[in-house]
C-alpha cells in the first residue's frame, strides 16, 4: 500500500539528489573486497558507523551501496527503516526486521549456494516491502506461446569480438580521426523529471572529465582527473569517491571508448545478440580489473554503441546502471552521441547536448579536486 508512495518519494529524492550532487554519470559503484585485494587500511563498517551488527566486517565504503541495494530491492525510501538524520537509531521495526533478513539471506547463500550471492533481497521482495508468496491468477486469456527463437543457420558467420570492436572503431570515425581530437567541451541540459538544468562537460583524452550542472544558483560537479574521482558543489567541500565509485567515473570519463575498448577490457567476449529499442545488436561483455562488469550493445548495421550496462557488486547484491546512447552526430570526422539516458533501479536522467567544441584548451586544474577549505 504505502510502498508505491514511498517508492515515488524515493525516486523524487533521488533525482533531486543527483542534480544537486552534480548530475552526471558517475555512479555509486563498489567492487568486492576480494577484487580489491583487501588493502590493509580498508576500514570496516563497524569502525566507521555507530550501530553495525548484521554487516560486521563489510568494508565501510560499501555500506552506502548495500543500503541503496536494499532500498531499491524493497522499493522503499531510506526512512522506511531509518529515523531521518539518525541512521544508527533502532527505533523503527522494519530496520530490526531488515537485520534479521540480512542474516537470513547471508545464511541461505552460505548453506545452499556455496557462499555465492545468488539469493538477494530482490529475489523475494521484487520491489515491494511485502513479498508475495502465492502465484497470481491469470487476469486475461492465456497468451499465445511465443515462437521459439530461430537458431542461426548452421555455418552462418558470426562476428568475433575483435570484428565487433573494429566495426565500432570504424563507425565512430577511425583511429586517425579520433586521435586528432584531444579535448571536447559540450554544453546542454540535464533532465530528470523536474525542470531542465544547464550542464557543461569538459573532457580530455585519454580519460579526464568534469561535468558542471547548474541548479538553483548552485554548481554541482562530478569529476575524474585520470586517477581520482570526486564530487563537489559550490560552497561545500569536495568529496573524493571511493576506489570503486571512481572505477565507474573512469569509464564515463573515457574520451574514446572505441579507441581503448580492447585495452580497457582485455578479455572481451561475445554475448548473445539482442535488441535495444527494436534495433538488432551485437553484444560484447567484459570486466574491468576491480570488478565492474559491462555489457555493450552495438547496432548490428551501423556498428555504433547503443547501450552500456554496468554491474557493480556490493555485499548485498549486484546493482545495474544502464546508459543508452542516441542522436550520434559527426564533429571533425568523429561521431559523438548527443543524448544519453542513464537509468538505475532508483532513478534516471537524460543529458541532451546542444553544443560541441573540439580541441579547445582545457586547463588540467579543472579536473583536480579542490583542496579542502582551510579550517
Ligand atoms: C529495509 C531497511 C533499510 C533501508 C530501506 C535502509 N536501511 Fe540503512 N540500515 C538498515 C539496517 C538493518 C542497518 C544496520 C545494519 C547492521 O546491523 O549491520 C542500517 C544501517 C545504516 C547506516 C549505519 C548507521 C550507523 O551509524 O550504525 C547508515 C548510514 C544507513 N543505514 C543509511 C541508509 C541509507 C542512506 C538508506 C537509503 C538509501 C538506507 N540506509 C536504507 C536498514 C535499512
Ligand atoms: C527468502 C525470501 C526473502 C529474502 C531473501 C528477503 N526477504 Fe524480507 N521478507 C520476506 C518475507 C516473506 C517477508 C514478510 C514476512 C511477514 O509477512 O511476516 C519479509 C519482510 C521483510 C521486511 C518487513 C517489511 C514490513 O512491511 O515491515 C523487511 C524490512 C525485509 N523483509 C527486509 C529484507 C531485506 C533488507 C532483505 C535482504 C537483505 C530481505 N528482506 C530478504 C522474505 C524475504
Amino acid at each position: 500500500m504505502h510502498t508505491q508512495t514511498s517508492r515515488r518519494i524515493a525516486m523524487r529524492r533521488f533525482s533531486s539528489m543527483i542534480l544537486l550532487a552534480a548530475a552526471t554519470i558517475a555512479s555509486v559503484a563498489y567492487t568486492t573486497p576480494a577484487a580489491r585485494g583487501q588493502a590493509a587500511d580498508v576500514k570496516t563498517a563497524e569502525q566507521v558507523y555507530k550501530n553495525i551488527i548484521a554487516l560486521k566486517g563489510t568494508p565501510a565504503d560499501q555500506l552506502g551501496a548495500s543500503m541503496q541495494f536494499i532500498a531499491a530491492s524493497l522499493g522503499v525510501d531510506c526512512e522506511f527503516c531509518h529515523v531521518q538524520g539518525k541512521p544508527e537509531a533502532d527505533d523503527k521495526g522494519p530496520k530490526k526486521t531488515a537485520r534479521e533478513m540480512i542474516a537470513m539471506t547471508l545464511g541461505i547463500n552460505k548453506d545452499s549456494f556455496r557462499g555465492q550471492l545468488r539469493v538477494t533481497c530482490f529475489s523475494c521482495h521484487r520491489g515491494s516491502a511485502n513479498p508475495v508468496s502465492m502465484p497470481p491468477v491469470l487476469d486475461s486469456d492465456m497468451p499465445a506461446r511465443p515462437a521459439a527463437p530461430t537458431a542461426p543457420p548452421a555455418g552462418a558467420a558470426t562476428a568475433t569480438p575483435d570484428q565487433i570492436a573494429e566495426k565500432y572503431l570504424t563507425a565512430v570515425g577511425g583511429a586517425d580521426a579520433i586521435r586528432k581530437i584531444t579535448s571536447r567541451v559540450m554544453k546542454g541540459s540535464i533532465l530528470s523529471g523536474g525542470p531542465e538544468a544547464p550542464i557543461e562537460l569538459y573532457t580530455k583524452a585519454p580519460n579526464k572529465r568534469v561535468s558542471v550542472s547548474h541548479m538553483g544558483g548552485r554548481e554541482g560537479m562530478t569529476a575524474f582527473d585520470g586517477t581520482v574521482g570526486w564530487t563537489g558543489s559550490t560552497g561545500g567541500a569536495a568529496r573524493q569517491m571511493s576506489e570503486a565509485e571512481a572505477g565507474s567515473a573512469a569509464l564515463d570519463a573515457e574520451f574514446s571508448l572505441a579507441l581503448r575498448l580492447k585495452e580497457l577490457f582485455p578479455q572481451l567476449r561475445r554475448g548473445r545478440p539482442e535488441q535495444v529499442n527494436g534495433v538488432d545488436c551485437e553484444v560484447l561483455q567484459g570486466t574491468r580489473p576491480g570488478g565492474i562488469a559491462v555489457r555493450l550493445d552495438f547496432d548490428k548495421q551501423s556498428g555504433l554503441l547503443l547501450r552500456m550496462v554496468r554491474t557493480t557488486t556490493n555485499p548485498m547484491g549486484r546493482m545495474p546502471v544502464q546508459i543508452d546512447y542516441a542522436d550520434y552526430k559527426e564533429f571533425d570526422g568523429v561521431k559523438v552521441p548527443l543524448r544519453w539516458t542513464l537509468a538505475r533501479p532508483n532513478g534516471r536522467f537524460t543529458i541532451q547536448i546542444k553544443e560541441v567544441q573540439d580541441n579547445v584548451p582545457v586547463d588540467d586544474a579543472r579536473f583536480t579536486k579542490p583542496a579542502d577549505p582551510a579550517k
